[in-house]
């Protein structure tokens, strides 16, 4: 009979097609990721905070004030091994594999840095590792001795051999992540980390004055490598002016970016902040930063905060790069800088520092003397 009638061959057809299309259909359902499927996000989700900023900013500073909070998750730098396996780029061209390795490790998806890694073996490989307290805590090392405050040498002494895999639960078992990057040169490059569904991103943008970077910078000799490929950007031999002209124009573009034109997706999701401001009063910006990214601060921390900021607590456990008065650091280019490289500094970033509120030097003795603020208020627009 089937073989005789039309109309049942025809609708024998249209069945199949049914059948195997809502197949189909659903197989692919089922390799889609969970936000497609509409799932709400847990309520447990996590919260993520990038600090931008630039070299020598004080960044490791204020990413230390979050390190040691016992819910964070903390990473300084990770994007330095892309940067380092393709040096012939330019820092624009490097935004996208920048940002997905942060992406990837917001998600607590650590193989994302397997291919930036020699063996893949072992924490150790990767740059700063043992900055971070969640890797330094016996949770992940086991040989580390329980403490509040790590100790950062001994960390590197007896931690070297803990298994890769160990980061991912690290990082799975804290509600937030941090991570400090001094890598991004434009907002927009974070925009896909900002519409992310599985991501709560909160940005807390750090800047200095560019006479302060360049001066501590004189005393800091590892950064050829980043240098050459900021000059990338110019196509430019590296040498000072080339690099702080690109990193002055990305501080000026990403505020301005925040501030004039901001998507409404950036919402509630960027803080600029001075770190003159920040050496001030650290424990009040810190305040606002803990609520900012909804964590509470156990009353130790505002202790230890207190006594590293103020030169003042037991000077062991290898924390000191920031001991000594951080409001005299602040100044210390004053002292140290050539006026004809400030002159010539200030060429190149004097729309930057109108900006952020550096106040140019006409002359040497208007640098040296101490009394004359050059650090000018900037109206509270900082947060959007
Ligand atoms: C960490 O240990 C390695 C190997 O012993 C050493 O080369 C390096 O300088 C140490 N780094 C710090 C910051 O202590
Ligand atoms: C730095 O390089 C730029 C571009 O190559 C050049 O115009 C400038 O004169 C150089 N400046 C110094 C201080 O060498
Ligand atoms: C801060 O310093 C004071 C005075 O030296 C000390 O008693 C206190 O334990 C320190 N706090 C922390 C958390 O290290």
């Amino acid at each position: 009979m089937v073989g005789r009638c039309f109309v049942c061959k025809l609708y024998l057809l249209v069945l199949a097609i049914v059948v195997l299309s809502s197949l189909y259909s659903s197989w692919q359902l089922q390799k889609l990721p969970p936000a497609f499927l509409n799932k709400p996000l847990t309520p447990k989700a996590k919260t993520h905070l990038l600090i931008i900023s630039t070299w020598r900013s004080g960044s490791s500073f204020l990413g230390q004030l979050f390190n040691h909070s016992p819910d964070v998750f903390y990473l300084l730098e990770p994007t330095r091994a892309v940067w380092f396996s393709m040096a012939e780029k330019s820092p624009y061209f490097l935004h996208t594999p920048v940002r997905e390795l942060v992406r990837s490790i917001f998600r607590c998806d650590m193989q994302a840095f397997l291919p930036y890694m020699p063996k893949g073996k072992f924490i150790s490989e990767l740059f700063g590792w043992h900055e971070s307290r969640a890797l330094c805590s016996p949770k992940t090392c086991s040989s580390m001795p329980p403490s509040d405050i790590i100790d950062r040498p001994e960390c590197n002494r007896t931690c070297r051999q803990v298994p890769f895999e160990k980061m991912e639960e690290a990082c799975k078992a804290h509600s937030h992540v941090v991570v400090k990057e001094v890598r991004f040169l434009d907002l927009e490059a974070l925009y896909p980390l900002l519409r992310d569904p599985h991501l709560n991103l909160k940005i807390i943008h750090l800047v200095r004055d560019p006479r302060a970077i360049v001066s501590s910078r004189e005393s800091f000799l590892e950064l050829e490598v980043d240098d050459a490929i900021i000059s990338n950007a110019q196509k430019a031999t590296p040498n000072i002016s080339v690099v702080m002209q690109e990193i002055c124009g990305a501080q000026q573009r990403m505020y301005q970016t925040a501030l004039r034109d901001p998507p409404p997706l950036l919402k509630d999701r960027y803080i600029m902040v001075r770190y003159e401001d920040l050496v001030k009063d650290p424990l009040g910006h810190l305040r606002t930063w803990y609520k900012y990214i909804g964590l509470s601060m156990p009353s130790k921390l505002q202790s230890w905060i207190y006594n590293i900021t103020h030169g003042s607590g037991p000077k062991d456990k290898g924390f000191m790069p920031f001991t000594g008065d951080s409001l005299k650091i602040a100044q210390h280019w004053r002292d140290r800088l050539e006026f004809k490289k400030v002159q010539r500094l200030q060429d190149v970033c004097k729309q930057e520092m109108a900006m952020f509120g550096y106040r140019l030097v006409e002359n040497e003795a208007e640098q040296k003397d101490m009394s004359l603020g050059l650090v000018l208020p900037m109206k509270p627009k900082s947060r959007l």
